[in-house]
């Protein structure tokens, strides 16, 4: 790959020209990188033009160009954002001192698994997609999937620049192993257990765009208050880049969920199957289980490595600069729910030991937020009918309420119960094979799928019927 101009293949603001040996790692990688996105990126759609909008810079005129690209041409790029000056280590044990441009030695392991945690998780989102492409409701959620996939891409590229170019050979190991890891697969599969989940239609890639990735939104904001500098600034560059990411998938459940109440009103009925419409209660099961495995992601309400992250200074919390507190929690104490025999009760634990289960609560207020936006749309339709968010002790799979059986409404139910009723809260198969009869593409400009409402307004100021993928 000798003799590629990186200042205009790879459009970046952290002077790659100038650093020869990173050069050469990246140098190294890249073909590797396409190689997999060929293999394991969106099927099918690789040769087409699709309007997408590109990072070129940071500032505000060059983070968000939008042009046809083919998706393997697209420019993967890496950018920090601006540094601030000054800036300190704002928590934990080194609270005060300059925050650091290298990596501290005695911090090197953990932060590696932070960063590669993080990093896993980009391309398998993009593996869990690649199918979905054949299935589009529209050119315009298809444009959208694929905007998504190239950024989560692009995730991985800010990652792997934070492997290469403060890490070593470990780092180039690690770089290495994250295009060899494949969503699903038994003997190698992804690090996250939500990453490692099918995401066989649109509904569930809605809801994972609503409320899997919003983990990532919220894991990008603990670590954009790194005291490690550099990951710091990539951090909070990639969460520009999140921002449409959750639109995404909010917008798209609202736009199901709207559909749904046209047809009730329309057909006079909430048994939508037979108008090819996804009713309401459907709606409420996928975001049971897609909330549940997300929930996980956070890890267990109690951890003393969550303690150790923040106060070595490697991760904070949610907006950590703009809480008034001592920023050290060694006295502090937060409300966590735990299990009491047979009920949820909540009681006071160390704060330290508990910032994953204060992250999650960020996470499921954020959440909140955007469900409660969607009942707004049912309301506005007059019909009597609420989504919900489920219980954060329902159908857990890590910490303390994973050997428990609870209801969507937070009720500890025994194992009989839960056999009778979870038809009612989880996905069946008769879900399944429903919405995977809905799923034949509509591929002509400004047309959508029956079981979807057009998006009130197109993308970058283009019409709803604009050609956003160019398939002829
Ligand atoms: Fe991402
Ligand atoms: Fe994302």
């Amino acid at each position: 790959m000798a003799g590629i101009d990186y200042t205009a293949l790879i459009p970046n603001n952290v002077s790659l020209h100038e650093n020869r040996r990173l050069q050469r790692a990246l140098e190294d990688w890249q073909p590797k990188f396409l190689e997999w996105w060929r293999d394991m990126g969106p099927d099918g759609f690789q040769a087409k033009e699709v309007y997408l909008r590109t990072a070129t810079s940071v500032d505000a005129q060059g983070w968000a160009k939008f042009g046809y690209t083919r998706m393997p041409d697209y420019r993967w790029g890496i950018f920090l954002a601006e540094p601030e000056p000054g800036r300190q280590v704002n928590f934990g044990d080194h609270k005060g001192q300059p925050a650091w441009q290298e990596v501290p030695g005695e911090y090197r392991g953990t932060l590696r698994r932070l960063i590669v945690t993080q990093g896993d998780t980009e391309p398998a989102s993009v593996e869990q997609q690649r199918h979905l492409g054949r299935t589009c409701p529209s050119l315009y959620d298809l444009r959208n999937i694929f905007q998504v996939n190239v950024e989560e891409g692009r995730h991985l590229w800010a990652m792997v620049y934070l492997l290469d170019a403060h890490f070593g050979r470990d780092g180039r190991e690690e770089s290495e192993a994250l295009l060899q890891r494949r969503s699903g697969d038994a003997d190698k599969p992804r690090i996250l257990g939500a990453f490692n989940e099918k995401t066989p239609d649109w509904l569930s890639f809605f809801m994972f765009f609503f409320v899997t990735d919003r983990d990532g939104k919220y894991q990008l904001a603990s670590l954009a208050e790194s005291g490690f500098d550099p990951l710091s600034q990539t951090c909070r560059f990639m969460l520009t880049e999140e921002a449409h990411h959750m639109f995404v998938g909010e917008t798209g459940i609202m736009r199901i969920v709207q559909r749904a109440c046209e047809l009730m009103r329309e057909r006079k009925t909430d048994d939508l199957r037979k108008h090819g419409g996804i009713d309401l209660r459907t709606i409420q099961r996928y975001q049971n289980f897609h909330c549940s495995v997300s929930l996980d992601l956070f890890g267990s309400e109690i951890s003393t490595n969550a303690a150790n992250f923040y106060t070595t200074g490697l991760k904070g919390r949610f907006e950590e600069t703009k809480k008034q507190d001592d920023h050290l929690l060694k006295e502090a104490a937060y409300t966590v729910a735990e299990l009491d025999g047979e009920r949820i009760v909540t009681r006071e634990a160390g704060a330290l030991v508990s910032l994953n289960e204060r992250l999650r609560d960020d996470y499921i207020a954020d959440c909140a937020r955007g469900v409660a936006r969607w009942n707004e749309v049912i309301k506005q339709h007059g019909i009597d009918f609420e989504l919900r968010l489920p219980h954060r002790a329902f159908h857990r799979a890590i910490g303390m309420f994973a050997d428990v059986r609870v209801s969507p409404d937070g009720q500890v139910v025994s194992q009989a119960e839960w056999d009778a009723k979870h038809g009612n809260w989880l996905p069946t198969e008769e879900d399944k094979a429903y919405i995977e009869s809905l799923m034949q593409p509509v591929t002509e400009p400004g047309k959508f799928a029956n079981w979807i409402a057009p998006p009130a307004r197109g993308i970058n100021g283009q019409p709803v019927d604009f050609e956003y993928v160019r398939l002829a």
